[in-house]
């Protein structure tokens, strides 16, 4: 090779690399630019709760902020964001107001009357043990385990979701509640009782069997009958029909099977967590952008709404996921998270300061069927936008 043509194909090389570099480079401006957005909105929302006694912000919904008490499912999901933040900047303030918001939801670790304990303390009470080591913060999740094992019945081996709509449901299990047994799974660790983890082992080892269609998509609720323990009753109740694919659903399993490997290093899991990714990714259904409509199915599409909730759970999950499979695999799952966090972090997704209600991201779809939370902003939709973004930045 001449000199010339050395010089040129070392052009070419530094080009490339610098390429990757900028690419690099630039994904991680966008995290940290979605950081400090992110931060300087949730203080605004921080503040205006402060002295709301016992409040949550829940929505913004016809130009009206909507809140909640921390009965409310979500209420772990605002304090949970405030830790990321706090975990992200080591903001003082942010900090404080963090503590804050976790101390409203200490209530709910007696709760015993629905399934969203996990939710509600181990995104709150969980994120503040990891970050700080807070003591006190354990005997709230132990209290928050032991409550949420009572609606554990051996015979069905499934924890209860609801006790409402008794007349057609005999024992209704969601698929949401697999997000609930990471709180059954620290319990056990924790206090070294088995049983906790025996209940989460069984709750996801039945709805493996029982809560996936063939095709890896999930129903949403499924019955079981309470002397046999088999289902008698495969519904939805958010999605768009009984045999469609709610998109938070899916991307719930997707999340679940994900952390259920993580913990127990189960292979089982992990193939389950692949095959409902692979069913998402490819979905005909699926935008461009993957940003999914609100259902799979949803026979409006496109002239519907999409989930940003559903798209930050499956970003978050993705990402986690990529760490247990091979490099072909993860390079797919981190070009759709890429295409993901580009997508929420421009304007089309994240709000001005001060606009939205004080929310992060725009344009999730809390429950179409009962027109509400419609094209709206959720804060389960900007905690795990927050998840995903510090996830993804130690990765970086
Ligand atoms: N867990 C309730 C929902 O996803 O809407």
């Amino acid at each position: 090779m001449n000199k010339k043509k050395t010089h040129i194909s070392l052009l070419f090389l530094i080009a490339l690399i610098t390429a990757g570099q900028v690419k690099a480079q630039s994904l991680k401006s966008v995290i940290n630019k979605a950081f400090e957005n992110a931060e300087q909105q949730s203080l605004l929302m921080a503040k205006k709760y402060e002295n709301q006694q016992g409040r949550f912000p829940r929505s913004f919904e016809g130009g009206k902020d909507t809140s909640s008490d921390s009965r409310w499912w979500c209420s772990g999901f605002f304090p949970g964001s405030l830790w990321y933040l706090y975990e992200n900047n080591k903001n003082e303030e942010v900090l404080k107001y963090a503590k804050l918001y976790t101390d409203r939801v200490e209530r709910e670790k007696y709760t015993t009357d629905n399934h969203d304990v996990g939710f509600m303390l181990y995104c709150s009470f969980g994120n503040g043990l990891r970050i700080t080591g807070e003591e006190r913060y354990k005997e709230v999740l132990l209290t928050g385990a032991k409550s949420l094992a009572t609606r554990y019945d051996a015979n069905v081996g499934l924890i209860r979701s609801w006790d409402h709509n008794t007349a057609v449901w005999q024992y209704p299990v969601i698929i949401d509640n697999l997000m609930n047994l990471e709180l059954m799974l620290w319990a056990a660790n924790y206090s070294k009782d088995e049983s906790f983890k025996k209940i989460a082992i069984s709750h996801a080892d039945k709805s493996l069997v029982h809560h996936f269609r063939p095709d890896y998509s999930s129903y949403h609720v499924v019955s079981y009958d309470k002397k046999t323990g088999v289902p008698h009753k495969k519904q939805t109740h958010q999605g768009a029909a009984d045999d469609s694919a709610w998109s938070r659903g899916q991307s719930w399993g997707l999340y679940g099977y994900t952390y259920l490997y993580r913990e127990t290093k189960d292979k089982r899991y992990l193939e389950q967590a692949k095959h409902i990714a692979n069913f998402l990714i490819n979905h005909p259904q699926m935008p461009k952008d993957f940003i999914p409509y609100w259902d799979y199915n949803a026979p409006q599409i496109p002239n519907t709404t999409r989930d940003a909730s559903a798209a930050t759970v499956m970003a978050s999950a993705l990402i986690e996921l990529s760490d247990f499979v091979d490099a072909k695999l993860k390079k797919k799952y981190m070009q759709v998270v890429d295409k993901q966090i580009r997508t929420l972090a421009s304007d089309e997704y994240t709000a001005k300061l001060g606009e939205n209600g004080d929310f992060i991201l725009k344009h999730s779809t809390g429950a179409f069927p009962f027109k509400s939370e419609i094209d709206a902003p959720l804060t389960y939709a900007d905690y795990y936008y927050l998840e995903a973004l510090t996830r993804l930045k130690k990765r970086l």
